[in-house]
């Protein structure tokens, strides 16, 4: 893997990485293990997991654990926290990719459909953040990425349960930047545009309508996740030292034309 940052920045670092088994969260644990981290990823789907932690590994020669888990539980995610540091007795890098989304208008939204996404969104990356503070990082420092999004930066039709929960993702990333900065933990977030190849792409935006938001990117493309995944990198590696408490943009422009792409949906 060719890469612009030298390959040991993430060198004896351990990455956990929620929502690693696909998409996002799969390229960013992909590029941590190939500057040099082990891993541990975690998602619901046990066997996508398994698969995608021995894809790693033979890729990067590097160690990726596998832990099925919801990050709405908490007890789960202190569970999958504890077999990262049983079996590397650290965690360095916490990343908070794990995100539910679907299309659908206000009005079509019920209860749970909105309570459902903000407690994966939402919810899930607060019990992340706090039992990964607890158990590791309150006494040894850290490094902390949220996925976030820029749906909320104005309003994105048929996006209130996810605009309304990445709005507190970043909400959180700042008030836990701003507490745990004298602990040595860096907090920060990335919101991605559209990226090609991920389910986000693929739910929000299927077929001519991808093609009709492709053309609204002032990059005229998609992101990539590599592209992800390399800001994930510069945010972990200690070359972002002074970055804390930042929502870091990588869309290619595509929310500056927001309006375009919101009438374009409609
Ligand atoms: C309206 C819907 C719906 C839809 C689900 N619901 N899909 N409502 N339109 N298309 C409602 C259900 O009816 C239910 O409410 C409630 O949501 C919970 O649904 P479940 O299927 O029971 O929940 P669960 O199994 O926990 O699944 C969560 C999920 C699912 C979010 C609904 O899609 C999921 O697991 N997604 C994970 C992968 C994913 O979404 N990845 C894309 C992330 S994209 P009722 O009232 O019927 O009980 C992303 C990018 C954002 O985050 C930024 C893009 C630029």
């Amino acid at each position: 893997m060719s890469s612009v940052f030298r390959n040991d920045i993430l060198a004896g670092k351990v990455a956990f990485v929620t929502g690693g088994g696909s998409g996002i969260g799969r390229g960013i644990t992909l590029a941590m293990m190939a500057h040099g981290a082990d891993a541990v990823i975690v998602g619901r789907n046990a066997d996508r997991l398994a698969a995608t932690a021995r894809e790693l590994g033979a890729e990067t020669g590097r160690a990726c654990l596998a832990h099925a888990a919801d990050v709405r539980e908490p007890a789960s995610v202190e569970a999958a926290l504890d077999t990262a540091l049983t079996a590397f007795g650290r965690i360095d890098v916490v990343v908070n990719g794990a995100a539910g989304n679907f299309l659908a208008p206000a009005a079509g939204l019920s209860y749970n459909g909105f309570r459902t996404v903000m407690a994966i969104d939402a919810l899930g990356t607060y019990n992340v953040c706090k039992a990964a503070f607890d158990r590791r990082l309150r006494d040894h420092g850290g490094n902390i990425i949220n996925l976030s999004a820029t749906l909320h930066y104005g309003a994105t039709p048929m996006q209130t349960h996810a605009a309304a929960a990445k709005a507190a993702v970043d909400s959180l990333t700042r008030s836990l930047a701003l507490e745990w900065g004298s602990l040595g933990i860096r907090v920060n977030a990335i919101a991605p545009g559209p990226i090609g190849d991920t389910e986000g792409v693929k739910r929000l935006a299927p077929g001519e309508m991808g093609a009709r938001l492709r053309r609204a990117i002032p990059i005229g493309r998609f992101g990539t996740i590599d592209e992800i995944a390399n800001v994930a990198l510069f945010l972990a590696s200690d070359g972002a030292s002074l970055v804390n408490g930042a929502v870091v943009v990588a869309d290619g422009g595509a929310w500056l034309g927001a309006a375009r792409i919101g009438a374009m949906l409609d």
